[in-house]
This record gives structure tokens, sequence and C-alpha cells, in this order.
């Protein structure tokens, strides 16, 4: 079996190839791994260091949105294709959202079509629960409109779209994942985990968006690797499968978990102006996931959470 996967030397998609490489998927094993990736500032080939020498993994180096790069790589034949490459922090996408839209959205046409021209097998899009926008009570079923805020969600929701299109309309094997947030080793720290931890293991302050009473659903990277998996293996063609963790917390009171584990207290905490067009609240139903492929997630947040800030107080030199 030969598994393409594009953005994996990005923190979720590296965190698949280090787990599928290292036997803990055991449906995908013994496969040949292909990464696809552009290196971006957010792509780093130390983040497969530790599969680095598998023999069964090769890493090609090229961007999503080139067709001729795209055809090369998946000439070779792909079972599975995981399509993570994306542009993914909501801060830049606030202040230029050009590349979010090459590469999410035309990036994501451009593989969708090469897959159909390569006759390759499943086509797993990993998308986030960003696309359906702010919820203030309950939770998204797999249903519910599509309602993006920010220019990255509303990218994301392009090819969320496009790639439900390529299988409705060209009958490729494609299942859409959409995921709450991601927290776990090899995270690029300008996202809010290890931004806070690196910036509070530096001795400094932590910039807390507006009230700090945002809320977000989290889920250790490692959970959400086993929930693309089990939609890649037995989800059903055409289907959108969210995929959650269960720990809703406030940015206030996630901050203040990395404020314990750190070991500091709240003067850490440095109010700013809120991010514009700051969603109040994500909450995904994964019942669907749940009762269809039996995913539950399995790492239990506050052990996650501390094993996380270890990691990076433990790996100074991966962020310094
Ligand atoms: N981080 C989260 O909490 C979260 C939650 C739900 C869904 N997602 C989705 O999961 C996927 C991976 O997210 P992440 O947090 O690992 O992102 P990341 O920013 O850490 O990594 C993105 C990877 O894509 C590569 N890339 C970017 N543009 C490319 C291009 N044009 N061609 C080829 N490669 C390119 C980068 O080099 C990098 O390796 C994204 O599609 C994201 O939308 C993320």
């Amino acid at each position: 079996m030969r598994i393409v996967v594009t953005g994996g030397a990005g923190f979720i998609g590296s965190c698949f190839v280090r787990e599928v490489l290292g036997g803990e998927h055991p449906e995908l094993a013994g496969a040949q791994v292909t990464v696809l990736d552009a290196f971006t500032y957010a792509g780093r080939i130390e983040n497969l260091a530790p599969v680095a020498d598998d023999p069964r993994l090769t890493v090609e180096r090229g961007d999503v949105r080139d067709p001729r790069r795209v055809a090369e790589v998946l000439d070779g034949g792909a079972d599975l294709l995981v399509h993570f490459a994306a542009e993914t922090h909501v801060d830049r996408s606030i202040t230029g959202a050009a590349d979010f839209v090459t590469t999410n959205v035309v990036g994501t046409q451009v593989l969708l079509q090469a897959a159909l021209d390569a006759g390759a097998g499943r086509f797993v899009h990993v998308s986030t629960d960003e696309v359906y926008g702010s919820i203030a009570s309950g939770s998204w079923p797999e249903t519910h409109p599509l309602e993006p805020n920010s220019p990255y969600s509303a990218a994301k929701a392009g090819s969320d779209l496009l790639a439900r299109s390529y299988h409705r309309t060209h009958g490729l094997d494609v299942v859409v994942t959409r995921c709450s947030n991601n927290y776990g080793p090899y995270q690029f720290p300008e996202k809010v985990v290890p931004l806070f931890t690196t910036r509070l293991l530096d001795g400094g302050t932590v910039p807390l968006y507006g009230d700090g009473l945002n809320v977000r659903d989290w889920l250790h990277v490692s959970d959400h690797c086993r929930g693309i998996t089990l939609a890649a293996t037995t989800g059903r063609a055409g289907e959108v499968y969210n995929i959650g963790g269960g720990t809703e917390l406030t940015n206030l009171d996630l901050t203040r978990a990395l404020l314990a584990a750190v070991g500091v207290g709240e003067d850490r905490i440095e109010r700013v102006a809120d991010r514009k067009g700051h969603d109040r609240r994500y909450s995904v139903d994964w019942s669907k996931i749940r009762d269809e492929l039996g995913y539950a997630p399995r790492v239990p947040f506050e052990e996650g959470l501390a094993a996380t800030v270890a990691w990076y107080r433990d790996h100074r030199s991966w962020w310094a």
C-alpha cells in the first residue's frame, strides 16, 4: 500500500507519518509513505527525524499548486492520499489572504484532479470545524451549513466543498474530516498552545485576546490522527466525519492550565485587543464517527497538555 501525505512535514501531517511508520495505526501496517510538502515556514524536515531512516518513507519537495509536480508524485500510484497541506494560521489570513486561497482552494483542486487522473484510491481531505463558523450553544452535526468567518476558514470551506464535488461529479473516493483544535508536540509556535508555552518557558508574558472567553474544543494530535485513519480505512465514500476531543475550554481556562503546567502565576497574562472577527465558540458533534467507526479520544487533556509542555521544555533547540 502506498500512502501519499501532503503537508506531511507540518504539525499534524508529521504526527500522522511518524505514527503510521511507527506502527501505531495497525490498519495501515507495512504501508509505504510518500510526503509531498512545500516546506513553507510551517513545514520542517526535523519533524520527520524520528522516522528519517525508515526505508518506507520518501520525502518529495513540491507545491500542491503545481499540477506537473503533483502528477509526478502521484505517478508512482497512491492507494490512499491524505491531504493536510494548507496555510493554517488564522491571524496570517487576516493580514494576507492570498496564499490561503491559492494553497487551500486551488491546491486542493489541483490535487483532486491529479488524483482523479492518476486513478488514485481514497482521498481523505483534512478539513476543520472552523468551516461551520461560530455557535453560541449546542454542537454542529456534519449537516450544518458552512458559515466560515475568517479568510482561513473560508478557504478551507472552499476546499472542503471542492472535495465533495469531486465525489459527486466524478465518483472520486473522497472522505472529509472536520476536526477541532489540536495540541501536541511539533506545532509551530505561532498557535496558542506552543506560543504561550514557549513564551512562558522563556520567562515572558502571554498575549490573551479580548476577554479570553472564546471557547474551543481541544484534542491531542494523536487522537486526530487516529480519527483520520478510521475515516481512511472504514469511513464511507462521500461522507463527512467530525472529529472532536470533548474538552471545551475558554481561552482563559486554557491559559491558566498552561500557567499551572509551567508553574507560574496570572501576572504573566497580558491582555491584548481581540482578533478581528474572532469566532466566539466552536463545538463539533462527533457522534457520527463515534457510532459508525468506533472513534473516541484517548488522551486525557491534563495528561496530554502536561506532556506537551514537557516536550517544549525538552526540545528548546526545535523552537528557539
Ligand atoms: N491545527 C489544528 O488544530 C487543525 C484542526 C483541524 C484541522 N486542521 C487542518 O489540518 C491540516 C494540517 O494542519 P497543521 O496544523 O498540521 O498545519 P501546519 O501549518 O503545521 O502544516 C501545514 C503543512 O503544509 C505544508 N504546505 C503549506 N502550503 C503548501 C503548499 N502550497 N504545497 C505543499 N505543502 C504546503 C507546510 O509546509 C506544512 O508542512 C490543515 O489542512 C488544517 O486546516 C488543523
